[in-house]
């Protein structure tokens, strides 16, 4: 598999050095250079698969001969190992459920398969992740990572902006893992991991990785999920299916297309957001405006200036879209607790990423479609706001109440990038 840099196509790299390196030069994304694309027959025979091998012929697609088929089938079954249940909503409304994994989130997915994918073409090399999270991005590498050899995982957070119970189910593990609080916002944590990778002198001496949304190993996982929707739903949901995609940095949504650019039949996507919403902002009026950070009950989704959006255009130019075939909405925190409380009527208790991709694909859903929309994270993650929303009682699913006792072994950093570096550069081997 080849891939090149969005800021400079000259630089091309292999999917082992995509993996690896994370980022390009000038802080580009890596995106593919051949986009397969397989015929309804071709479709239709994966529909009728297995999870984990269907996944595993996606990937090859993808990755080419650079890893044999059967590895990559014995790593996506490593990765991949529980399930994307389609939980039925309304008639004609569902939704995927990618909260089954370890950490409770759809970052399951791809952080395990990319621990999967690293540990393959490593080897011996001692290499240490350095990744931002708002929230459920460092459960999940976390949690990848957790006891690997040869890794060392750093990872940073807006401190006090990520659920407590978030905090506690990836800030207590020790050992290999280490989290970093920082006085800022996710875009402040996500500026520090872009200076770092920037930083030649420390790449090097840390041998230096990524392991969020931008790393093309993460994304590729995740275009297997849209599949597994698919393959769960009845056929004539299958030619008018809108999904419906809760996004902050895009790169679910990204992965989405991906999905749709390999052939799966997928009509029309939202992509929704909450009060941040640089992405619709821009479909409805052609301007790139990102407005200040501001916090919402959806704050794994409070971006405002998504690293994944370039990957979005070059797909879009590469396979001769149009931007105009996207839907798109931003939903205000009454308006999500408002569906919040519609879900729970319909018998579907979820949680505010989730609530606004439904509230969107309810509004925008046309007669004779099929809407999905993917449930992120699962309810137990935000306890507290989906407890006094619905003045319910939530109980604890067994991998967060293991977690919440135990005390939090982060570092509280200022937004400075010198305090990181040294940090970095002390870390234990
Ligand atoms: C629960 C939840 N939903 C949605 C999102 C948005 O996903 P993306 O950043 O890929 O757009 C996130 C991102 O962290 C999340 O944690």
């Amino acid at each position: 598999m080849k891939l090149y840099n969005l800021k400079d196509h000259n630089e091309q790299v292999s999917f082992a050095q995509a993996i690896k390196q994370g980022l390009g030069s000038q802080q580009g994304l890596f995106f593919p250079q051949d986009l397969p694309e397989f015929d309804r027959n071709d479709i239709d025979a994966l529909l009728s698969l297995d999870f984990v091998t269907r996944s595993s012929r996606i990937l090859s697609a993808y990755i080419g001969d650079e890893i044999a088929p059967e590895t990559v089938f014995e790593r996506v079954k490593a990765a991949f190992a529980f399930l994307a249940p389609v939980a039925p909503v309304a008639e004609d409304i569902a939704t995927l459920e990618l909260f089954h994994g370890p950490t409770l989130a759809f970052k399951d997915f791809g952080g395990r398969f990319m621990a999967q994918m690293l540990t393959e073409v490593s080897g011996d090399e001692k290499i240490t992740i350095l990744t931002a999270t708002s929230g459920d991005t460092g459960a999940a590498v976390a949690h990848a990572f957790y006891g690997l050899e040869n890794v060392r995982v750093v990872i940073l957070y807006p401190r006090g902006k990520i659920s407590p119970l978030q905090e506690k189910l990836f800030c207590t593990l020790g050992g290999n893992i280490h989290t970093v609080a920082i006085d800022g916002d996710f875009d402040a944590c996500q500026a520090l991991v872009k200076k770092a990778f920037d930083d030649e002198a420390l790449k090097k001496a840390i041998g230096l990785n990524s392991a969020n949304s931008i790393n093309i190993s993460r994304l590729l996982a995740q275009i297997c999920y849209y599949f597994e929707a698919v393959a769960q739903l009845p056929q004539a949901a299958r030619n008018q299916l809108v999904v419906s995609v809760p996004s902050g940095n895009f790169g679910d949504l990204t992965a989405g297309l991906l999905a749709k650019s390999l052939g799966l039949p997928i009509k029309r996507f939202i992509a929704a957001t909450n009060a941040n919403d640089t992405v619709p902002r821009f479909l409805s009026s052609g301007n790139w405006e990102p407005n200040k950070t501001v916090a919402t009950l959806s704050n794994a989704m409070d971006v405002s200036q998504p690293n994944n959006w370039p990957r979005v255009e070059e797909l879009f130019r590469r396979k001769n879209w149009q931007l105009n075939m996207l839907g798109f909405g931003a939903v205000s925190d009454e308006t999500t607790k408002a569906a919040m409380h519609e879900l729970d009527a319909l018998g579907y208790i979820s949680e505010p990423h989730a609530a606004i991709a439904y509230r969107l694909l309810r509004d925008q859903l046309q007669p004779g479609e099929f809407g999905l929309f993917l449930g992120t994270a699962h309810p137990a993650k935000f306890k507290e706001s989906v407890e006094a929303i619905l003045g319910k009682e939530l109980e604890l699913p067994e991998a967060l109440a293991e977690r919440a006792g135990l005390d939090l072994l982060s570092h509280n950093f200022p937004d400075d990038f010198a305090k990181l570096r040294e940090f970095l550069l002390s870390l234990p081997d």
